[in-house]
């Protein structure tokens, strides 16, 4: 038999978190069809791997993506970094299920203008991507702020009974078509003013559905826990799997506290499914809230509306320069983008070593500055954090990346190597591997990444972008765990 593509001399990390080991591995169509050693296979592509490690594709569970999919299919910054699969619709704000005339509420702003939101169901949102041919996969979370922007006339209160209603339909409807989930953004000003009662019923059809409920806390700062525990109270009484959006410990004054946030999360476990996503970097990103603003951490602009002049400044030296309080210069430069330097690195760590979490980046790929996580997140954890700090086994790295996450997010057949599994690969050089964007520079590739492969075709070889795209709509099919082990092992059990 010749294969379609066969990848020899492989350190092979199959994303399970078990230790690598050497092989070929071949690829039928879109799938991997045999793994070992093939000195005589034959293949219409060859790809000597030099020994680099070969790993499932990187899932990036949290991502802002979802108009620019469609709009700039390459996906460059993702690619580039290995990634195969994104997780849009992320921190309460989707593309769909979603028609908008004019303003855009924040912080749906992040993903594009007015124009860009024209999907009144999810299916419509789906047959967008595909026939946009984006380069990597796509999956996608609906947001409870954009459901709120389609039935409410102003976010400043909590939905009345007609609007839940009109939410939960849309929801399911979104659910049958195959989106993953839900997601909320209780912190934004948009969505704050949604009570617990709001958000139960939604998730509840989340839970019915089978899908993944993902929430931006209500509160990253000083009442996180409490933050904490209204998130898993709502996602046990609806009988869904949770994750918790960038586990942080925001705020100058609450450093300190991941020690007390993951041990609230592993305690949350024993009764339900738990994880957390986590961007390797100490800084947070998003549109420039005043609630946030302070002198006690470092804040810079990275866009402004009214004054596109000031993007790539500290606020600090903004106000300074317009002799006013750092609020007032703040509110002038609204609507604005921000990047907060508000994390310890130590808390950061803990996080994001944690066997519980998972590698979001985070990324607002149409900030024109953007945070660096945007280009850098996967091979930062990789090569910074797991080789040169030494924070984690490379392979455990690997599996908070890609199988760990396609259980969370009900990924099917994606996220591990095994015969069978579909081919999206990365092969990477780790004595080169690096993330070079960074704040001064946040717009460049990493280095390192050798191969990508997407759906058995290749995407990205040397540094090269090859044209050839072949991710497509990943449409959730089956119900997503949110058993805990002991449910599982008595299920096990029982004969
Ligand atoms: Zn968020
Ligand atoms: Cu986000």
């Amino acid at each position: 038999m010749v294969y379609d593509l066969l990848i020899r001399n492989a350190n092979v990390l199959d994303g399970s978190g078990a230790p690598h080991f050497r092989a070929d591995v071949a690829i039928q169509g879109e799938r991997i069809c045999a793994i070992g050693e093939m000195p005589y296979a034959k293949a219409n592509t060859i790809i000597d791997a030099q020994e680099y490690y070969l790993a499932p594709g990187f899932i990036d569970v949290h991502t802002h993506d979802d108009t620019n999919v469609i709009r700039t299919p390459d996906m460059q910054p993702k690619l580039t970094q290995g990634v195969t699969t994104v997780v849009v619709g992320n921190c309460g704000i989707s593309a769909s299920p979603v028609t908008l005339a004019h303003d855009v509420p924040d912080p749906m702003n992040l993903l594009g203008n007015a124009e860009d939101f024209r999907y009144p169901t999810f299916a419509d949102y789906a047959q967008a991507v595909d026939t946009a041919q984006p380069s990597i996969n796509v999956a996608a979370l609906m947001g409870h702020t954009s459901l709120r922007s389609q039935v409410m006339d102003s976010f400043d209160r909590p939905a009345n009974s007609a609007e839940i209603s009109t939410m939960e339909a849309l929801l399911r409807q979104a659910l049958d078509e195959g989106a993953l989930g839900l997601s909320s953004g209780l912190a934004y000003r948009n969505a704050i003013h949604a009570p617990t009662t709001e958000m139960a019923p939604l998730v509840a059809i989340v839970g019915e559905a089978g899908g993944v409920y993902t929430t931006h806390l209500r509160d990253e700062f000083a009442g996180l826990l409490d933050a904490m525990d209204e998130a898993f109270n709502t996602a046990r009484e609806g009988k869904v799997p949770l994750v918790i959006s960038h586990l942080k410990c925001a705020g100058a004054g609450n450093w300190g506290g991941a020690v007390q946030a993951l041990s609230k999360l592993e305690a949350a476990t024993q009764h339900q499914h738990a994880h957390c996503d986590c961007y390797p970097y100490t800084a947070g990103s998003s549109t420039l809230d005043l609630g946030q603003v302070t002198d006690e951490i470092e804040i810079t602009i990275t866009w402004s509306q009214p004054h596109p002049e000031q993007a790539r400044r500290p606020l600090k030296d903004i106000a300074t320069e317009w002799k006013m309080p750092l609020i007032d210069a703040a509110r002038k430069l609204q609507p604005a983008g921000a990047v907060y330097h508000n994390m310890s690195e130590a808390d950061m760590q803990q996080v994001l070593a944690h066997p519980l979490s998972m590698v979001g980046s985070d990324g607002l790929p149409n900030d024109p500055n953007p945070h660096p996580r945007l280009w850098g997140a996967f091979p930062r954890v990789l090569a910074h954090y797991s080789r040169d700090l030494n924070l984690m086994p490379l392979a455990e790295a690997v599996r908070k990346m890609t199988s760990l996450s396609a259980a969370n997010f009900g990924l099917t057949d994606r996220g591990t190597i095994r015969i069978g599994a579909y081919a999206d690969l990365t092969l990477f050089d780790l004595n080169t591997l690096e993330d070079t964007a960074n704040y001064e520079t946040p717009i460049a590739a990493a280095k390192g990444i050798e191969l990508v492969v997407v759906n058995g075709k290749i995407a990205y070889h040397q540094g090269a972008i090859t044209g050839q795209r072949s991710g497509r709509m990943l449409r959730r099919t089956e119900r997503i765990s949110h058993m805990t082990p002991s449910d599982q092992s008595k299920q096990e059990q029982t004969p």
